[in-house]
């Protein structure tokens, strides 16, 4: 008997919508209706037939500060079209989850405004937008819960149960993941091609064949409100799918030998790259080797990483063809698409280890931490390490019963993601180059293992004449079209990378006879002066050739209180009040943390101390700037 359908569209960056999504859609099933599940990025070329649902479930993070995951941004410009009639969803039942942090300023901003929207375009709203929070005990499941129980109450009284449909059995308690992919070798034999643009080349190859089945299962996709229209049109190497050939031309540690943290300089030749400064270089990272083959020692079902294998992305629904199956290296698969050192692992890999492990004892202990009651006790299990929790191979190795075919773990294993790096050159003064600014991430544990970023590692460790993969993309940042508009850059540690991109442009503009070029003031911060004062040399040599009209040093710990960008902001009131005055655009670059906040109320300050305006008029005009890109700010953590 059909059942109602159900769209399911989430944005993320890190994979925790998808999975929210993934476990909304499994839910919905056992509650009789037909869920699709779609990335929003896939959607846009089934746009059209949004209007035509009837009941619609968002899931969307929120990033940067404040912003929409990148592949929700095309779809939320066409959402925004002023154009849109206001009963555009009228008779639509929608709800929205969002996956964000109570640490950051704009929490959860993106599920917010997605509501609002939504509710403004004449849908229904499900009750109010879930708010999932990772710093809440359980994390973002925590709110999921109540969110979920409270959903398919309010569901069911708007779209009621086809006729002959029951509600689920209540002790259906666990819904089972449902396994998307299977792994066969295939009868082409071994392979020996392991390279990291072979792993890319398979990431690309599952992350298209994720799309084809998403969009399979959409009869009547084709774009609508002319989504393409206005957006940045395609340039060479823009995309994993089309990677150029990096290659290291020369690798320096800028941090003192003796400072704790490792901030290196990259130069890499990048032919054929198209970007200008404020881009990005993004890079697949390169997974250890033996971690890869520890994975499928343990999980490869005796395949050696050389066997090629057939990997089938299951048909979303039984009226749809799945995607053509694609033939990979194992190692490939393994090393290009599952994040085997990734930390703290969701909760469906552990709902697929309750389901393939042999031993009864091993079963129950998954069962209860899969289970409402076993959420917290999870999170601390996952992050008994501190922070940065236990790895994917680590919590297969505490249940050695549990053995999943690579099909599941294709399923659940978190995927390897992409790594960005603001581009600290100019291309005009670096012609074919790319310069990072590379901050070696590494802790200790609270068991005193050490620990080093996936990707940061990997790149520290390359040497001159290392080739590897990488494609640009339009970053946060821009400068103004006109050159003589001043700027003011802050950008603590390595968010000083492209704010020498922009100062690079600006001096090379000068050299190549561009009238009228602007002084900039650059705010730049670090921990010790003589030790993590990175590119101290070029900032002098641009102070002297007037490039900056201000530079100033917030050194934290060269005294025996802390010094911060912002406190400098606030010391050089007259001169950023100055140059604001003058029209100048403000670029804020580095952690994601508290820094972006703290920065923005010295502005504030400069604004109502320097420029006369009242406290909410100040925080006004920053808002109005951000959104005409007149201040802008790219943050990471
Ligand atoms: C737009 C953009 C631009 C960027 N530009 C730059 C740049 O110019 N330079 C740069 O260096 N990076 C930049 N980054 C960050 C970069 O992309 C990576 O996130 C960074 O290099 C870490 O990746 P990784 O794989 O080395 O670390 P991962 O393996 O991903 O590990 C990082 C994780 O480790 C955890 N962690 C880190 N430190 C600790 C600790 N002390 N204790 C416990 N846990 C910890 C954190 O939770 C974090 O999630 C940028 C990011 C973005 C989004
Ligand atoms: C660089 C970065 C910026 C973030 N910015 C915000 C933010 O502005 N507001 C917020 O609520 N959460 C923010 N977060 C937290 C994420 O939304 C949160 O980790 C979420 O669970 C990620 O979900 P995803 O894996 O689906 O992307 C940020 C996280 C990162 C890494």
């Amino acid at each position: 008997m059909a059942s109602v359908p159900l769209l399911i569209i989430y944005a993320t960056v890190t994979g925790n919508a998808e999975d929210v999504a993934e476990r909304v859609a499994r839910e919905a099933l056992r509650r009789h209706y037909t869920p699709t599940v779609m990335s929003a990025h896939a959607f846009l070329r089934a746009l059209d037939t949004l209007p035509s649902w009837r009941a619609v479930v968002w899931v969307a993070s929120t990033t940067g500060q404040g912003e929409a995951p990148p592949t929700l941004r095309a779809l939320w410009r066409a959402l925004l079209r002023r154009s849109l009639p206001p009963n555009l969803l009228a008779g639509q039942a929608a709800a929205v989850f969002g996956l964000g942090d109570s640490g950051y300023t704009h929490y959860n901003v993106v599920a917010k405004k997605l509501y609002r929207r939504l509710e403004g375009l004449g849908a229904l709203m499900l009750g109010p937008a879930g708010l999932g929070d990772d710093r809440a005990a359980g994390g973002h499941e925590a709110a999921l819960a109540p969110w979920l129980t409270d959903l398919w109450h309010r569901l069911r009284a708007q779209v009621p149960l086809t006729p002959g449909l029951t509600e689920a059995a209540p002790e259906d308690r666990y819904t089972r993941p449902t396994c998307k992919w299977t792994v066969e070798a295939a009868e082409a034999g071994s392979c020996h091609a392991a390279a990291q643009s072979a792993a890319l080349a398979a990431h690309v190859a599952i992350a298209e064949m994720e799309d084809e089945a998403a969009l399979a299962s959409v009869p009547g996709a084709g774009e609508m409100w002319g989504v393409g229209q206005g957006a940045t049109p395609p340039h060479a190497h823009d995309s994993p799918a089309r990677p150029l050939t990096a290659r290291v031309a020369a690798t320096r540690r800028l941090t003192a030998p003796d400072h704790w943290q490792d901030v290196r300089h990259l130069e890499l030749e990048v032919p054929g790259a198209e970007y200008e400064p404020g881009d990005v270089l993004s890079v697949l990272p390169r997974q250890d080797p033996a971690a890869v083959v520890a994975f499928i020692e343990r999980c490869g079902a005796g395949l050696a990483p050389g066997t090629a294998v057939e990997v089938r992305r299951l048909a979303p629904g039984p009226e749809t063809a799945g995607p053509t199956p694609r033939h990979l290296r194992l190692g490939d698969l393994v090393a290009g698409t599952l994040d085997v050192a990734a930390a703290s692992p969701r909760r469906t890999f552990f709902e697929v280890l309750r389901d393939a492990a042999g031993s009864g004892l091993e079963r129950e202990r998954l069962e209860y931490l899969c289970s409402a009651e076993g959420l917290e006790d999870l999170a601390t299990y996952n992050q008994l390490e501190g922070e940065r929790g236990r790895t994917v191979l680590e919590v297969l190795q505490d249940f050695p019963s549990a053995r999943p075919d690579l099909g599941w773990l294709l399923t659940a294993v978190p995927r390897l993601a992409p790594r960005a790096f603001s581009i600290a050159s100019s291309p005009l003064a670096h012609p074919g180059a790319a310069h990072l600014t590379l901050a070696v991430v590494g802790w200790v544990t609270p068991f005193k293992r050490r620990r080093r970023g996936l990707c940061s590692a990997w790149l520290a460790g390359l040497r001159p004449g290392d080739e590897l993969p990488a494609w640009t993309q339009r970053g946060a940042l821009r400068l103004p079209p006109d050159p003589a508009t001043p700027l003011v850059l802050v950008g603590p540690g390595t968010g000083v990378a492209p704010m020498r991109a922009f100062l690079q442009h600006r001096e090379a503009q000068r050299r190549h006879g561009v009238p009228g070029v602007a002084p900039s003031l650059l705010f730049f911060g670090c921990r010790n002066v003589d030790k993590d004062c990175l590119y101290a040399e070029e900032w002098g040599r641009l102070r002297v050739g007037n490039i900056l009209s201000l530079y100033s040093l917030a050194a934290s710990r060269d005294q025996d209180h802390k010094i911060y960008v912002q406190d400098r902001i606030r010391e050089a009131a007259a001169a950023v009040w100055e140059a604001l005055d003058r029209g100048a655009s403000v670029h804020v670059a580095g952690s994601a943390d508290k820094m972006p906040a703290d920065v923005a109320s010295a502005l504030e300050d400069v604004l109502v101390e320097r420029g006369g305006l009242p406290p909410e008029e100040a925080s006004r005009v920053l808002q109005r700037w951000q959104a005409t890109g007149r201040y802008q700010v790219e943050a990471w953590s």
